[in-house]
């Protein structure tokens, strides 16, 4: 991967996981914000996307019948999406110095592709590896959400896609996914309740933020501003 001139400490890379409705866009607007705030240059974005090859790639997988791509070719996209996101986008910016806060990452094809379709965990690692190597993020937030609540959440938000339209039990499966990837992985995953209002949930962010990378941030006040979110991941 090319590196970037190195020109201050690296940024931090936080990622924000969780299935459809969960709170990540909102979380991600509020976040970036509080960051913004409190003097650190903070870079949002989203997966499947980030950069533009990624964003063309998006297209593709978003678009379309729900059988247009199968679970193994929805996983090479995805690590080709994300290959492109990072090298472009992702690493350059840490290495300026700059914070990422991506709306999903890597932990998304694990849940949606592994979990939920059944491509082998250890297949989708070792296409992680191949592409990205030891590459992860410094802090994976999950988003932790009954099922119901969060498709209504998204059903109240927006037409369905093609991930959305997806049934009952596969985003049990997903949600069942993201559990066990943050107890697999405690020392990169803290998994968050989601079901507060999001004020509540943005202040246990931050407290997880303070407990693992060891900075204390401030809370974002301006909640009415932000509810309506610049980033929209997708797995
Ligand atoms: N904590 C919350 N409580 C209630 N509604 C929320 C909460 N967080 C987000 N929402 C609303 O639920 C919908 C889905 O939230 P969003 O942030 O888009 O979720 P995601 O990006 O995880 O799919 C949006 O309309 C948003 O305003
Ligand atoms: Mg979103």
């Amino acid at each position: 991967m090319a590196a970037a001139d190195v020109t201050g400490p690296r940024g931090r890379f936080i990622s924000i996981e969780g299935g459809e409705g969960a709170g990540k866009s909102t979380q991600i607007a509020l976040l970036a914000g509080a960051l913004e705030r409190a003097g650190i240059a903070v870079q949002a974005t989203r997966e499947p996307g980030g950069s533009p090859g990624a964003e063309a790639i998006r297209e593709l997988l978003l678009e379309g019948e729900g059988e247009r791509w199968d679970a193994t070719a929805e996983a090479l996209l995805l690590v080709a999406a994300r290959y492109d996101h990072v090298t472009r986008v992702i690493a350059p910016a840490l290495a300026q110095g700059v914070w990422v806060v991506s709306d999903r990452f890597a932990d998304s094809t694990m849940a949606y592709q592994g979990y939920g379709r059944g491509v082998a965990l250890t297949d989708l690692a070792a296409l992680h590896s191949f592409a990205l190597g030891e590459f992860s993020p410094d802090l994976t937030v999950i988003l932790d959400l009954p099922v119901e609540t969060g498709l209504a959440r998204a059903a109240a938000r927006s037409a369905a896609d093609r991930f959305e339209r997806l049934d009952y039990a596969f985003h049990e499966r997903l949600r069942h996914g993201f559990q066990r990837i943050a107890a697999d992985n405690p020392a990169r995953c803290v998994l968050i309740d989601a079901s507060g209002d999001p004020q509540t949930v943005h202040r246990t962010v931050l407290d997880a933020i303070g407990h693992r990378l060891g900075i204390a941030v401030a809370s974002h006040p301006d909640l009415g501003r932000v509810t309506h979110a610049r980033t929209e991941g997708k797995p």
